[in-house]
């Protein structure tokens, strides 16, 4: 019987609790009438006369022992202090593992963070648009062929709304609502239908930027695009520009950055040519200006347009655009965590 006995201490000993219901059902199992100890009562009946000194001690030690440590737990869970219970609350937590950042929202901020530097301010636009905006407005004529339907997704036709082809139709809705200075970058998402491979895709990103006010000039435009390439490139990033076409800007040009991976001696990254292409560019068209409802004769603006996941794969050296949409977290882990 003393056995019995030890065994049911050492049980009381290692009692843990996480709920406060738990303990009513403690003293029910231990100390109610029908209880473990309350039996031994019963069994010591039976104990024969030499042994019932020693025995009867040892079960009203248990008794108390029983009593003192189910009273200790039930204080615990109303004083708040849980370490009788087993539970010890100041052990550290275990760490929430962060994500990291996609490749393409690192590069979307550095951008926005550059040009905030010059003053440019950040405005979004629907993605789903209209014709006027993302081509009529923008001086497309009628039978351009980037409306056709093998580039654009139609939603509906006539009227036609579509996804946007370009970020170039928040230019137009910012200038129909502001009146210049006009300084503002517009992030975004843009789609076009074209067949999937490493080097193109139909849904991608693109920055575009704006600048109107009295006396731009085409000098501001391209000390704007040096100050962008050299901050975001490195120092020594070098542009040239190449004469271009867009209906929205006249002139257009089309720029280039020195390879930053050979610093322009030639690689296999840039063909050899020692320059990457990295955006389009030009003087806002003065019928856009006016299309948009700004005074064309008291204002002229430059605008620029690049696409992210091109830069975002040359800064860090990513091969195939469509990683960027795969989530695949053995490629996603390899970028900048999480704050
Ligand atoms: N919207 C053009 C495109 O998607 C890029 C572009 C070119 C934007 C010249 C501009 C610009 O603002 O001035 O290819």
């Amino acid at each position: 019987m003393i056995e019995k006995i030890k065994a049911l201490k050492t049980e009381i000993e290692n009692i843990t609790v996480s709920a406060k219901e738990e303990v009513e059902e403690l003293r029910i199992k231990y100390i109610s009438k029908k209880g473990q100890v309350s039996q031994l009562f019963e069994e010591f009946k039976n104990v024969s006369p030499e042994q019932k000194k020693e025995i009867g001690a040892a079960i009203n030690d248990l008794k108390n022992f029983a009593l003192d440590t189910i009273n200790r737990i039930k204080e615990s869970f109303e004083t708040g202090d849980q370490s009788a219970s087993g539970l010890d609350l100041t052990m550290p937590g275990e760490a929430i593992k962060l994500g990291t950042r996609h490749p393409l929202s690192i590069v979307k901020n550095e951008i926005i963070e550059i040009f905030a530097r010059l003053g440019f301010v950040v405005a979004e636009g629907p993605e789903i648009e209209d014709d006027w905006h993302v081509f009529s407005a923008l001086n497309f004529p009628p039978e351009h062929p980037a409306r056709d339907m093998q580039d654009t997704f139609f939603i509906e036709k006539n009227p036609d709304i579509l996804l946007r082809t370009h970020t170039s139709s928040v230019q137009v809705r910012v200038m129909e609502k502001t009146q210049p200075p006009i300084r503002a970058i517009f992030p975004g998402r843009v789609f076009r239908n074209e067949a999937i491979s490493a080097r193109s895709h139909c849904m991608f990103h693109q920055i575009e930027g704006l600048y109107v006010d009295e006396n731009v000039s085409f000098a501001d435009l391209k000390q704007t695009l040096l100050y962008f390439a050299r901050e975001f490139f490195g120092e020594k990033t070098e542009i040239r520009m190449r004469p271009s076409y867009f209906p929205f800007t006249e002139p257009s040009a089309e720029v280039d950055v020195s390879c930053s991976i050979c610093g322009g001696k030639g690689c296999n990254v840039c063909k050899y040519s020692g320059w990457l292409e990295i955006l389009g560019c030009g003087m806002v068209d003065p019928n856009v200006l006016d299309l948009c409802g700004i005074d064309n004769k008291k204002y002229t603006g430059f605008a620029f347009g690049m696409g992210i996941e091109r830069i975002t794969m040359l800064k860090f050296g990513i091969k195939d655009i469509r990683h960027f949409f795969e989530n695949d977290v053995r490629f996603l882990n390899q970028f900048e965590a999480a704050h």
